[in-house]
């Protein structure tokens, strides 16, 4: 374990580590040495050896997440908790915020679930303001309780991000007992988020983005107020049972076959981001993200989110200089970089750079100094 934190420090040092080659919004490059701790043998998973891994995971994970509740380990991906967090705190209504692909999402699994939604629509490439969520909710009261709200922290279709702290803060000044939950999928380990603090009932995120993890885990933090729920909610099922889920976290387990190999590399790099310091990977995160707005600038580009609310981990740059973003990936893929078209009705419309999860300056450096060549040869 020693040798493995040792090499962890090494290689986030930009001298050391690989160079980055994906800067799409997910998956991102996960570290050699998270990438080989999946080799490992297998070892039965109601083993003390597994217990004493689910563990360690869970301590870190609450520390990560600034909760001293719990942080919920299932074998799949964020969508899957997108549809555990909706039929685990959700009996009747549930006010869900839309501005962007994956707050559609969380949207439409509501609806897939036969919840009474009430959709509110705010104008993509914008912000959920506090302000709309306090107007929202108290027009939805006039209809009834609302069990929950459902708001993305970070839109990864757009690259806005919205203040959760805020938002949480405006839930409970009009509707003390609404639940608030947020998808933090592409946040997540690039960006503090106090769950406490800011009163977040449910937090969700994915392995494969900002925690540079493969794809495969997801991670949720709940709170009691949603134990509380969640035991008067029927039609729970079974494997996203956050009741299910909580009597095996009690036992350092879980309720059915953990991904064991996917565990094993959380393990690995979760030492690895202690060892970067948390403090100090959210400030790489938002002095990626300063550089390259400025980049985009520079370049005659423009940035599609709100000012005031653009993304830490990726930044979505429009195409005002009507670039052909197929090209450019071609072009970088020579050099074995990759960036993301314009989500949905936005491709070709933007590009999108994240800067999350395992990269530095240098691989910043590299991606611009490409992508300038590459605007040279158009002109
Ligand atoms: C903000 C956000 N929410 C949810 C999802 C869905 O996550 P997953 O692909 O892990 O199911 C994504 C995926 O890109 C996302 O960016």
């Amino acid at each position: 374990m020693q040798e493995q934190v040792l090499e962890a420090t090494q290689a986030t040092g930009a001298s050391s580590k690989p160079a980055q080659r994906l800067f799409i919004p997910g998956p991102t490059d996960v570290a050699p040495a998270v990438l080989e701790a999946q080799t490992a043998a297998m070892i039965g998973h109601r083993s003390d050896e597994f217990e004493a891994l689910f563990a360690k995971c869970q301590e870190q994970l609450r520390r990560l997440a600034y909760t001293g509740s719990r942080v919920y380990v299932v074998a799949s991906s964020g969508s899957g908790l997108h549809e555990a967090a909706i039929r685990n705190a959700v009996g009747g209504r549930v006010v869900c915020f839309v501005n962007g692909a994956f707050s559609q999402r969380w949207h439409d699994t509501a609806v897939g679930c036969a919840k009474d939604v009430v959709r509110v629509d705010v104008e993509w490439n914008s912000a959920v303001k506090p302000e709309q969520v306090e107007a929202a909710l108290a027009e939805a009261l006039r209809d009834g309780p609302v069990d929950a709200i459902t708001v993305v922290h970070n839109e990864t279709s757009t690259g806005v991000m919205s203040p959760v702290k805020e938002i949480a803060a405006a839930v409970r000044a009009v509707s003390p007992e609404t639940l608030v939950m947020v998808d933090a999928v592409s946040s997540f380990g690039g960006v503090k988020i106090e769950v406490d603090e800011w009163g977040l009932d449910v937090m969700l995120t994915s392995s494969q983005k900002a925690l540079a993890l493969p794809p495969g885990l997801s991670f949720c933090a709940v709170s009691d107020r949603v134990l509380e729920k969640a035991s008067k909610v029927t039609g729970r099922g079974w494997y996203f049972d956050f009741l299910n889920l909580e009597k095996a976290l009690k036992k350092n387990t879980t309720p059915s076959t953990p991904a064991i190999s996917l565990m094993r590399a959380l393990s690995v790099q979760l030492d690895r981001i202690f060892v970067e310091g948390v403090d100090e990977r959210f400030a790489r995160h938002q002095r990626l993200a300063e550089r390259t707005r400025q980049w985009a600038i520079e370049q005659g580009f423009a940035l599609m989110a709100e000012e005031g609310h653009r993304s830490v981990t990726l930044t979505t740059v429009t195409n005002t200089r009507n670039i052909s973003i197929k090209q450019l990936n071609a072009y970088l893929a020579q050099q074995n970089m990759e960036i993301s078209n314009g989500y949905g009705v936005f491709k070709d419309k933007a590009f999108r750079i994240a800067h999350m999860g395992e990269v530095v300056d240098a691989d910043m450096t590299r991606l611009f100094s490409a992508m300038e060549a590459f605007l040279a040869s158009q002109s």
